[in-house]
């Protein structure tokens, strides 16, 4: 600590970093709705996965839960950008309550690719963690049963009569290579299977493990700023402590002061999909409490992606 107070700190920020379009759009279907003015305001399940994001929202009014059952009726509903299963929305329908939809546009892909499949006959094996939203999405968006594969063995162990024509698709936020290597065991057991190879993997998760790689070429140890329960921060981190570089996940500023940096002359910050830009300036600004910090910003993708809003909420 002596050392990283006399001499400072390099800071590379990784390029690119933080909210993607699927994020912004999501957060500004809320931010619309609440400013029309729609009494009570609930989103099932958080928009996006990041505390602060939530508590934002929740401070201007929005309501969160996670279930309809908790929505009352005549509520405006936002569904998150995760997506929901044709359940949830049968049953919002049945409910006559006012959806707002703001899956991201990428997730209503894939679940659109998985009914294709279906409806060509195959059976569907989505690759993708369980538990999370916008698996569970998926699942119920796909007739008939899907099979869930979230790692290698998962794809070893799968147990399908020979001859079922298969296909399959994947979540959106998972690592490039750990799915390559899951689709090619499904390939070599099922050689008649169909399916996107890592294309599902959205541009925004494929640019900023891209992105992690890179830094971690130039730093001796990198944060990752994002929540403990994002997807794609998860990966992040994974990706970066694979190169063998000390890798730390921080929701915020009090998690950076925890850490010891201790011998880090050079160190990386990226950000993942749902980290919006003021936690990121905290961290910072929290570094540079502790030492003198230089800042640059390695070269990278510039993003241009933005995705329309749903047409109740008028197009920007
Ligand atoms: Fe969409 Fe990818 Fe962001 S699926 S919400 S663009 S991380």
């Amino acid at each position: 600590v002596a050392a990283e107070r006399e001499t400072g700190i390099d800071l590379v920020l990784a390029q690119p970093r933080g909210f993607c379009a699927g994020v912004v759009r999501a957060v500004d279907i809320v931010e619309r709705v609440l400013a029309r003015g729609d009494p009570a305001v609930h989103v099932r399940h958080a928009i996006v996965h990041n505390g602060r994001v939530v508590a934002d929202l929740e401070a201007k009014g929005a309501r969160f839960v996670e279930s309809l059952d908790a929505v009352p009726d005549g509520a405006t509903t936002i569904f998150s950008a995760h997506g929901v299963s044709r359940a949830v929305e049968a049953e919002a329908a049945r409910r006559g309550l006012a959806v707002v939809d703001a899956t991201c546009p990428l997730v209503a892909k894939v679940h659109a690719q998985g009914r294709r499949y279906a409806a060509q006959g195959r059976t569907v094996i989505l690759v993708g963690h369980a538990g999370h939203a916008e698996v569970e999405g998926t699942l119920g968006q796909i007739d008939g049963t899907v099979h869930l594969v979230g790692s290698v063995a998962d794809a070893e162990g799968l147990d399908l009569p020979a001859g079922t024509p298969l296909a399959y698709v994947t979540q959106t936020t998972l690592g490039v290579d750990d799915t390559r290597a899951i689709i090619a065991v499904l390939h070599r057991r099922f050689p008649d299977l169909v399916g996107p190879e890592t294309r599902d993997i959205c541009y925004a998760t494929q640019n900023r493990q891209a992105a992690v790689r890179a830094l971690a070429e130039v730093a001796d140890a990198i944060l990752v700023v994002g929540a403990r329960n994002s997807s794609n921060c998860n990966r992040l981190r994974e990706i970066a402590a694979e190169t063998g570089r000390p890798s730390h996940l921080v929701e915020g500023a009090e998690d950076l002061e925890r850490l010891t940096l201790d011998g880090v002359r050079t160190l990386g910050l990226t950000a993942g999909a749902s980290t919006p830009e003021v936690v990121i300036a905290e961290v910072i600004a929290a570094l540079q409490r502790r030492t003198p910090v230089r800042i640059s910003t390695l070269p990278g993708v510039i993003e241009s992606a933005s995705f329309p809003l749903p047409s109740s909420l008028g197009h920007s």
